[in-house]
């Protein structure tokens, strides 16, 4: 079992704290929770790096070590990096809870040390049939972005939001 922990900021009021953790059969659980974004329905990717020198932009693509095209988290085909939407309510609060397959936190294909992301507009998944659907989901810019880095293993998640509502 592994944990991982991400607190995304960006240049406006956006702000995110998103937890990982991998079971023993390879399956990750995804947990966060967003403040400050626009009401909808917005893009939440890993980036290839942990490189913010230049903001999102130096993040690199969606991080791809099998070379496929975007998808959706539940496509057996997709970037390991793909994680879909976070919808987001009225008063610019979203809560995310998933879980994924085909992406690890230990290993050659760890995603510690890259950079998760949250966009600008609607990830469209890689459906509508445009070349950038199939890179990027047509999700824009990146509103609020952080490095994924280890966390404690034996800590709680409960003593961890706690910690980062301090
Ligand atoms: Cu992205
Ligand atoms: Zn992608």
């Amino acid at each position: 079992m592994a944990k991982a922990i991400c607190i995304l900021t960006g240049n406006h009021t956006a702000f995110g704290v998103v937890f990982f953790k991998s079971d023993a059969n390879g399956c990750v659980t995804v947990k966060g929770e967003f403040t400050g974004l626009t009401p909808g329905k917005h893009g939440l990717h890993i980036h290839s790096f942990g490189d913010l020198t230049n903001g999102w932009i130096s993040a690199g693509p969606h991080y791809n070590p099998n070379n496929e095209m975007h998808g959706a988290p539940q496509d057996e085909k997709r970037h390991a990096g793909d994680l879909g939407n976070v919808d987001v309510n009225e008063d610019g609060l979203a809560k995310l809870e998933m879980e994924i397959q085909h992406f690890h936190l230990t290993g050659i294909h760890s995603v510690i040390g890259r950079t998760l992301m949250i966009h600008q507009n609607e990830d469209d998944l890689g459906r509508a049939g445009n070349e950038e659907s199939l890179a990027t989901g047509n999700a824009g810019v990146g509103v609020a972005w952080g490095v994924i880095g280890i966390c404690q293993s034996n800590i709680s998640e409960k003593a961890l939001e706690e910690k980062s509502n301090q």
